[in-house]
């Protein structure tokens, strides 16, 4: 990897050792290429706090509408909130949003810490478990398809369509598709729609009390939402919250294995839960890189972005840029402010912000709660999430002992 000033600068997203430790490389970026363009690419990196949360908060200039890449037909790509601007987007979340304000999140406390408990108490049966399969990954997706209003005993079908859609992500904007990738990628949508167009039959002829009826309802109304519509929200909450949620819950044990000192002080008082997983989210963020496309020609840090190229958020450097952060590379659960970037910032502000932390938080203290101890059993390299957009690892063996 190379740090030195003296060295020549490069930066290389899909290196496997820059994608476990980035953060010497992130930090010479901020300093001597705060926007750096990729040889031969229409896309730039961005890595400084403040150019990020520029982009971020100025859809305007910077879109989340891009064009379909090459080999995709457009109804392959579904349209979600997450890829339209204002106002398009604006009437998209405002039809979820209500769903997913923390008073309403707030609710969901106490089924959220019997859902971690329920998991726990089987894997604690097993004394050495794999946390991902355990425990990071059903708890969010158990939460969101009970929210939804779908079945959450069919979460291993889940698992290999939200597998499927993310595993690709990023790379897209370094080379075009294969032909398989469309492929796949066209086979998960027509499964998925076929999925959800059961489901959506059966809440038009028998309403419930859940999110899934609240669209239907929107739907039906026709000006409000289109089916197709229907179908990119349903895809994106289900997949959106889960990769994420399952990659704060294990980076948080991965900080707090590596930090003894914090795990101590969490045992001590798990009141300071909250401010120890927004240190998680800013020192290990599960999105590391959101992207953007110029609308006009802008000049970024004295580079010019042409309209019609993509500049790509980094913010996991964002979040370690000390022009905001005191002592940027030290994890530390004291922080008193810490405006990290890891869920996004201006219109595009993560809707589940509040789902996601609470669920962290009630995920990390059950399981501080149930055991004496935790630990690596050896120190093998752990599979790394195969996108570039996500921090977290793929499986987290663990050696459990019981409080
Ligand atoms: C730690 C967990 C999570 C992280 C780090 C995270 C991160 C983010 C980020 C960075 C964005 C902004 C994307 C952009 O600027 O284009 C975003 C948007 C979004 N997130 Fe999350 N997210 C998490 C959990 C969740 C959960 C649990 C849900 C809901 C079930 C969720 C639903 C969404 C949705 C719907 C959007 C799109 C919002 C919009 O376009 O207005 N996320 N998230």
């Amino acid at each position: 990897m190379h740090t030195s000033a003296s060295e020549p600068f490069d930066f290389n997203p899909f290196d496997e050792a820059t994608r476990r430790v980035p953060w010497a490389l992130f930090a010479r970026a901020r300093r001597e290429h705060p926007v750096w363009r990729h040889e031969g690419l229409p896309v730039s990196s961005v890595f400084r706090y403040a150019d990020c949360q520029a982009i971020l908060r100025d859809p305007k200039t910077w879109s989340s509408v891009f064009p379909t890449p090459p080999g995709f037909d457009p109804e392959d790509v579904p349209r979600s909130m997450l890829v339209t601007d204002p106002p398009a987007h604006t009437r998209l979340r405002g039809l979820v949003s209500q769903a997913f304000t923390p008073k309403r999140i707030r609710e969901l406390a106490p089924r959220i810490e019997a859902i971690a408990h329920e998991l726990l108490d089987d894997a604690l049966a097993r004394r050495e478990i794999d946390l991902v399969e355990a425990l990071t990954y059903p708890l969010p997706v158990i939460v969101i398809a009970e929210m939804i209003g779908v079945p959450a005993d069919d979460r291993a079908r889940f698992k290999a369509w939200s597998d499927a859609l993310v595993a690709p992500l990023g790379s897209i904007f370094f080379a075009p598709p294969s032909p398989e990738m469309v492929a796949e990628q066209r086979r998960i949508r027509t499964e998925l729609e076929a999925y959800f167009v059961r489901l959506v039959e059966d809440r038009r002829r028998t309403p419930k009390d859940d999110l899934l009826t609240a669209l239907v309802q929107a739907e039906l109304e026709g000006s409000r939402l289109s089916f197709d519509e229907l179908l990119a929200m349903l895809i994106l909450l289900l997949v959106a919250g889960n990769e994420t949620t399952t990659n704060l819950i294990g980076n948080a044990a991965l900080e707090l294995l590596a930090h003894p000192d914090a795990l101590a002080a969490l045992r001590a008082d798990p009141s300071r839960m909250p401010a120890a997983m927004d240190e998680v989210l800013r020192c290990s963020s599960p999105v590391q890189m959101d992207p953007r496309l110029a609308t006009r020609d802008v000049e970024l840090q004295g580079t010019t972005i042409p309209a019609g190229e993509f500049v790509l958020c980094w913010l996991g450097s964002a979040n370690r840029d000390e022009a905001v952060f005191e002592r940027s590379e030290t994890f530390d659960i004291g922080r008193e402010k810490n405006p990290h970037l890891a869920f996004g910032f201006g219109p595009h502000y993560c809707l589940g912000a509040s789902l996601a932390t609470l669920e962290a938080v009630v995920a990390v203290r059950v399981l501080i709660e149930r055991t004496r101890s935790f630990a690596r059993p050896d120190d093998a390299p752990l599979p790394l999430h195969p996108s570039i957009v996500f921090r977290g690892v793929r499986s987290l063996p663990l050696a459990l002992e019981p409080a």
